[in-house]
Formats: C-alpha cells, structure tokens, sequence
C-alpha cells in the first residue's frame, strides 16, 4: 500500500479530494494528515472520514522534533501539501528527496513566492488585468514555488470577474487535477 501524508493550514477541500479519491483504493491510502493550525477545519475533515490526524507547532517542526521523526517512522510514499502555508525546511526535503509536492493557485513562475498564498494570488492576478490565471502542481525545494513543475492547468479570467470569482475557477481546477496527479506519480 503506497502512503500518502498531507500538510494543510485550513480547510481542506484539497485534502478532502484527496481522501475522497483514494478512500477505496487497495493501493493508495492517505494514512496522515498534519496541520499547523489546531483549529484547522482540515482535521475535522480527517475524523470524519477516520483518518489519523495532528497538529503541531513550530517546535515540533523544527529539527529533531517530533513532525521530522514522524515522517521518517511513517516513511510515505508522497507529501502532500495542500494549502500547507509554512515552509518546508530543508532538513525535511533531503529526508524525503522528490517526495513532496505542493499545489500552488497561479501559474508559476509568476505569483509565486513569500506571501503569495490563497486570495492574496487571486487579487494581485485581478488587479494586473490578466487575461488567465491556473493552477501549479511541482515539487518543492528549499524556494517558496521555486521546485519542478509537475502539471499545469489553465483558467481564463473574464473581464468582469472579481477575484472571488478568480477563486471559485482555480478551486474547479484543484479539484479536476490535483488528486489526479497525485494518483499518476503514485502508479
Ligand atoms: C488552495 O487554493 C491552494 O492552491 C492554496 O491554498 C488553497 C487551500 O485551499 N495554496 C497556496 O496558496 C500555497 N501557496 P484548501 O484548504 O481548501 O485546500
């Protein structure tokens, strides 16, 4: 059986396309999911559908702490991160080298970097006029939506929409392909 760990800061509906999609496979299973916000609806998600679940803090997910000895016990197959908002650090990139991934709402290499998460991405695409936006699926490396890309997808921005509406196309995107993906590298 394959394992997939999933990183998520909020609520979850990446996650929960990917719990839904491998919940009845004999293959792939999500065995763990972490966040680094307790109250994060991500981990009501994860009980719902009787998957384990933490959360943890900065301490835990430092060096040495208990989220690096985790995952070298639970040694996954995959991590994902689905709208997991801290970075990764790179102690936890050698332990697991071409094994994590990350799910980014815009085309990279642009809005990509610090700062550049959820509707901040949406605005910032709305306010420079432009004509498309997408979603990014890549590996991560020690740079903030700097690892290879493994798949995009593209949107076109009309121009009335608001960036709530921007949202709503990127969410239909995640949704197509991310779980998608994740069950290609898996094969
Ligand atoms: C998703 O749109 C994901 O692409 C984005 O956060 C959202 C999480 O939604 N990730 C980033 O912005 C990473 N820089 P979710 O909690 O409902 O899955």
């Amino acid at each position: 059986m394959k394992k997939i760990v999933i990183l998520a800061s909020g609520n979850g509906t990446n996650a929960q396309s990917i719990m839904d999609r491998f919940v009845d496979s004999n293959s792939i299973q999500v065995s763990l999911i972490l966040s680094n916000k307790p109250q994060a609806y991500v981990l009501e998600r994860a009980r719902l559908a009787g998957i384990p679940a933490m959360s943890f803090n900065r301490y835990a997910f430092a060096k040495a702490g208990q989220i690096q000895s985790i995952l070298n016990q639970e040694q996954p197959d995959l991590i994902v991160l689905a709208g997991f908002l801290w970075k990764i650090p790179s102690f936890l990139i050698e332990d697991h080298p071409d094994k994590i991934i990350n799910i980014h709402p815009a085309l990279l290499p642009n809005y990509g970097g610090k700062g550049m998460y959820g509707m901040n991405v949406h605005r910032s695409v709305i306010e420079n006029k432009e004509k498309e936006s997408g979603i990014t699926i890549h590996y991560v490396n020690e740079n903030y939506d700097e690892g290879a890309i493994i798949k995009q997808a593209s949107c076109t921005i009309d121009q009335h929409d608001t960036a709530e509406d921007l949202a709503g196309k990127i969410h239909n995107l995640e949704q197509q392909h991310f779980a998608a993906t994740i069950e290609e590298l898996l094969k």
